[in-house]
This record gives structure tokens, sequence and C-alpha cells, in this order.
């Protein structure tokens, strides 16, 4: 039987969505009424980051402590992976320990050669290309405070980025539109997200242009990780890609604003719009939580009716 992964947002259909959304809100609420909830009793997931992280280390951990199991967690500074052991190796030892393995790391290629050499699950917890884990979020978030996510229109003002590239492919499957505005020479590019079309959506060059009309904006940082020494370069080239409240003004009066976080202020967002009434950006953060758990649920164990 084949292993079902979780490496881009595209490895699931709108139907499994729809399953995950529902079993993520039953699961939110188990949490908030303190009741137990232990379908992966016994069962370990290893995290494996190579770069920084504060939101998925934590969702991760506590939810999988939450759901009844265990969790390892490796960097590549203090693992083997840091001194060159080959990744389809790392891939064959660990999924013989573990039942699930979450990794963030740098490019997609890697934790495709770590999935194809794993006999357990293995999720994206970020990668140059893409962050499916938090568009899950983000949609789940959507959902809670506006309903359904189809036939709206999402705003991507910044860096053609893992972020961009993963509401892209989500927008072709759950059927809504985005626009973007990024900086010339950091357009999106449709083979590296792997999009089948370019018709859920359209470019445009004034990001105030891309806000008009949108449901929800939403940004990311200037510079990905990785990036770094790209930093100066893109500092000027992103000058004109803040959100800002003039950007909020022409979008819909109810638009809503997200940011995958970490943010700096003054920088891709004003300081009074991401901590300003429109911003979900706690309930984004939190909901990383609630749906992973149910990500890891549906992994391990299926639907459950
Ligand atoms: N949004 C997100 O993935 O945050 P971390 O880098 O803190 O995990
Ligand atoms: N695009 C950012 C997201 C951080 C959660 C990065 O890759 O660094």
């Amino acid at each position: 039987m084949s292993i079902k992964h979780y490496l881009q947002f595209s490895d699931f259909t709108a139907d499994e969505y729809a399953y995950l959304f529902a079993r993520a809100a039953l699961i939110k609420r188990k949490f908030k009424a303190y009741e137990k909830h232990h379908p992966l009793a016994d069962r370990t997931l290893a995290m494996i980051f190579e770069k920084a992280s504060t939101r998925t280390r934590v969702s991760f951990e506590a939810g999988m402590y939450q759901l009844g199991g265990s969790v390892v967690h490796l960097t590549t500074g203090d693992s083997q992976l840091g001194r060159a052991e080959p990744i389809e190796d790392s891939a064959k030892v660990i999924s013989r320990m573990v039942d699930l393995v979450m990794i963030r790391t740098f490019g997609q290629d890697k934790i495709e050669r770590f999935a194809a050499h794993s006999r357990v699950p293995v999720i994206n917890g970020l990668t140059n290309e893409f962050h499916p884990c938090q568009i899950l979020a983000d949609i789940f978030t959507f959902i809670e405070h506006r309903g359904s996510i189809q036939g709206k229109t999402v705003a991507w003002v910044g860096d053609g980025n893992n972020m961009a590239n993963t509401w892209l492919q989500a927008a072709e499957i759950l059927d809504f539109k985005v626009h973007v505005s990024t900086p010339s020479g950091y357009e999106i590019d449709q083979s590296v997200a792997g999009l089948r079309s370019a018709d859920s959506y359209q470019v445009f060059k004034d990001p105030m242009d891309a806000c008009r009309g949108a449901d929800l904006v939403t940004t990311d940082v200037w510079t990905s990780m990785g990036y770094e020494a790209e930093n100066e370069a893109r500092r000027k080239a992103f000058a004109d890609w803040c959100v800002d409240e003039d950007m909020m003004k022409v979008a819909r009066p109810d638009a809503l604003f997200m940011h995958c976080l970490p943010a700096h202020r003054g920088e891709e967002v004003q300081a009074e719009v991401i901590d300003g009434p429109q911003s979900v950006v706690w309930d984004e953060a939190e909901n990383r939580m609630h749906v992973q758990k149910a990500l890891m649920e549906y992994l391990l164990l299926g639907r459950i009716a």
C-alpha cells in the first residue's frame, strides 16, 4: 500500500480538505473544553528542523502530546544530517523508529527524497517552495471568520515565495482567486509553484490594485529563511510592498488581514494593520496546532466517522 504524505497542498483533494477542516473544528472544540482526545497514543512524531521555527515546533510538539503521542526533535546541528549523512539513509533509519515525520528544510527535492525512502508519512513543515501546513491553518481561519473561501479573492502582496506558491495551489483546489503583486524579479514561477494553469490568479504591478475588492489581504517577510544574502537588494526592491491602511481601505470593508509570522512591522506590513481590527494573525497562529492535529490523525488513521 502506498503511504500518504503531505509534501505540498496539491497532495490532497477538495474533499479531503473539507474533511480536515471539519475535523480540525471538532478537535479545536475538544481542546477548548479540556476534553481528552488521544487517538495517537503510543505513536511518535519525529520533527526535523534544518531552519529556525517557533510556531511550527510548538504547534506540532504540543499537538502531538495532546493527541496522546510523543515527539523527537532533531536539528541539522545536533544530528548526523549536519555531517552529510545521505537524506535517503536518514529516512530509512528514522522511519523504522517513529510513526510520522515532519521536516522543515531547504529544497523541496530534499523532502521528496526523504519521503521516497520513508516507511511512514512525511509532512512538509516548510521548504523553499511550499508551506502547506500554514495555508491549511490560514484557510481554516478564513472559514472560521467568514465561511467558505470558494469564489473569494485573496490578495498576495510581496515575495513570490513558498507562501505565495502554496496559496496558488490552494486556489486551484478550493476554487478561489488570488491577486498577486510582487516586485519585478520576485514573480511567481508557475512551474516551481506546481500549478496546472494561470486561471486561478491574476498579476498586478501595483499592490494597491491587487488589494482592490479582496476578501483577504496577506503578505510575508521580504527575505525568507535561506535567502539572507539577498537582504539588501530585497529591502530596496520591496520598499513599496508594505501592506498599509490605504491598501486595506481598497479591499472589501470586511476584508481580513493575515500573516504567517514572524512579521517585521514597518517592512512588509504597517503596525496599524497587523495590530488593527482586521488582523486575525493570532487566530491564524493558534490554528496551526488544531489543523495539524487533524492532519496527523488523518495521515495515521484515515477518516474517522
Ligand atoms: N509561520 C511559521 O511557520 O512560523 P515558524 O517559522 O515560527 O514556525
Ligand atoms: N516565507 C517565510 C515563512 C516563514 C514562516 C520563510 O520561508 O522564511
